[in-house]
């Protein structure tokens, strides 16, 4: 039945291991991987699900086309999300087209402009401080790279015209993706209806700024102008309702996990005091020319860069990395056979002590991995993050001014800062406080 692969202990008639794997997905993968080793079967509501770890397994996904293994197929809970006819509800040759698109609106340039944005942001979010006072660093972080995010897509006329109703519209989209998604994406539910409803509100709001836009005749420097521009190799310019999916793919791709890439690092920033006083001469040396943020941001801080990597190694965000199985793939001499799922989690494979000396240990220091394909928290090969440029831009952009103005301590004791992934992205479970205090 289970072809020789190593099948999980636990499964429940009818459901397998789904009620598990949704409350707690992690603590699950990491079981599969004790018990079974680097190749394990595991049953999602009727979906076999193959969980590969280590480089080798990355390697292997990462390289097969998705003809064999697909990304599309894995991922259709996102397609009422983002809309008909958008990334993984696109024709392949129609989603390369779009992917490049994305990445257009994130060249260099652009992101020059998207830093001075951050920047922006970021002086205005620390306005709001007192001296002293407590945050809770998910809340926070959430809140700010909702503004930052919104502002680098849709430009400043919207972000400011729209934050609330847009956080609210954002929050029902999200609401429709659970870890349940990856086995039923189709179920039936109140949280399903508000997405469609949400969704639906962002394009009539979308179209009207794009029309707008277009009547003023104005360009402005943001990811909305790249999409109103944009043209496929038809020369057919996007839709309002792809322009739309592709203003929520980029949010969904790009929004919690910098968010919370930002307050892991801030938290283990300030879990591991023996580095502030060199963190602190790196920042402040990039403070003591005039220059922008912008270029600032994109230079080279190495310790604050060091605890960015180890805190992507420690809590990478994706951990539920898939593919759908089109045709029979073998694999280390086992047969996964068409229809089944496989799927890698950065978080088991970033713990191997094979791979990571001491991997449960927080070193800002520790020196990269051998193995190309044994850090994988931006994923790797042909669907590899187009956006981490512009995550690690924007971490290093708000942690250096807040590092810069302020200094934080834990406001709980040290191992109270847990881990939690509700949905489908890995952040802290709150509560997770920090002490700050404005820097003499
Ligand atoms: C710390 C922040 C981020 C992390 C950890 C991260 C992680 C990942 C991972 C693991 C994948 C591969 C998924 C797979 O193979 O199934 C991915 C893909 C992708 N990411 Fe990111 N990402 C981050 C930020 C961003 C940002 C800011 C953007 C947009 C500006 C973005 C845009 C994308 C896109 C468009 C893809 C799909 C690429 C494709 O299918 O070919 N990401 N990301």
């Amino acid at each position: 039945m289970s072809t020789g692969i190593p099948f999980v202990s636990g499964a429940k008639p009818g459901l397998g291991h789904v009620e598990e794997f949704n409350s707690t997905p992690l603590d699950f993968m990491h079981r599969a991987f004790e018990e079974c080793g680097e190749v394990s079967e595991f049953d999602l509501g009727g979906l076999r699900t193959v969980l590969l770890v280590g480089p080798d397994a990355h390697e292997a996904m990462f390289r097969t086309p998705d003809a064999q293994l697909s990304a599309a197929q894995a991922y259709q809970m996102m397609v009422p999300v983002f809309g008909e006819g958008i990334q993984y509800g696109a024709e392949p040759h129609i989603e390369r087209q779009q992917l490049k698109m994305q990445v257009q609106g994130l060249k260099h340039d652009r992101m020059l402009n998207y830093a001075q944005i951050i920047e922006q942001e970021v002086d205005e979010f620390i306005a709001a401080w007192e001296d002293s006072g407590v945050i809770d660093v998910y809340e926070q972080f959430t809140q700010l790279t909702l503004k930052t995010s919104t502002h680098c897509l849709l430009g400043k006329d919207l972000r400011f015209r729209l934050t609330d109703e847009f956080g609210e519209l954002y929050h029902d989209l999200e609401n429709g993706i659970a870890p349940s998604s990856l086995s039923n994406p189709e179920e039936d539910d109140e949280r399903f209806r508000r997405r469609d409803a949400a969704r639906q509100r962002l394009e009539e709001l979308i179209t009207e700024a794009v029309r707008d836009r277009r009547a003023r005749g104005v360009h402005e420097q943001d990811m909305l102008q790249v999409y109103m521009e944009s043209t496929y190799n038809d020369g057919r310019k996007l839709t309002e309702h792809e322009i739309t999916g592709m203003v929520i793919w980029f949010m969904f791709a790009g929004h919690h996990t910098s968010s919370n890439t930002t307050a892991w690092t801030l938290l283990e920033i300030s879990r591991h005091p023996e580095y502030l006083a060199e963190l602190r001469e790196e920042i402040d040396a990039l403070f003591a020319d005039d220059s922008a943020l912008s270029l600032k941001g994109l230079r080279d801080i190495p310790l604050l860069d060091g605890f960015i990597r180890e805190s992507l190694r420690v809590h990478p965000p994706l951990n539920t990395i898939t593919r759908r199985v089109m045709q029979d793939w073998q694999y280390k001499g086992y047969t996964i056979s068409a229809g089944k799922n496989v799927m890698v989690c950065p978080h088991v494979s970033h713990k191997l002590p094979e791979q990571f000396e001491n991997p449960e240990q927080f070193d800002p220091k520790r020196p990269p991995a051998s193995h190309l394909f044994a850090e994988i928290p931006f994923g790797g090969g042909h669907h590899k993050c187009i956006g981490n440029a512009f995550a690690i831009l924007q971490v290093k952009a708000i942690l250096s001014t807040l590092l810069h103005n302020y200094e934080f301590t834990l406001d709980q004791p040290a191992d109270s800062y847990l881990e939690s992934m509700p949905a489908l992205i890995l952040r802290p479970s709150e509560p997770c406080r920090l002490r700050y205090s404005r820097r003499s």
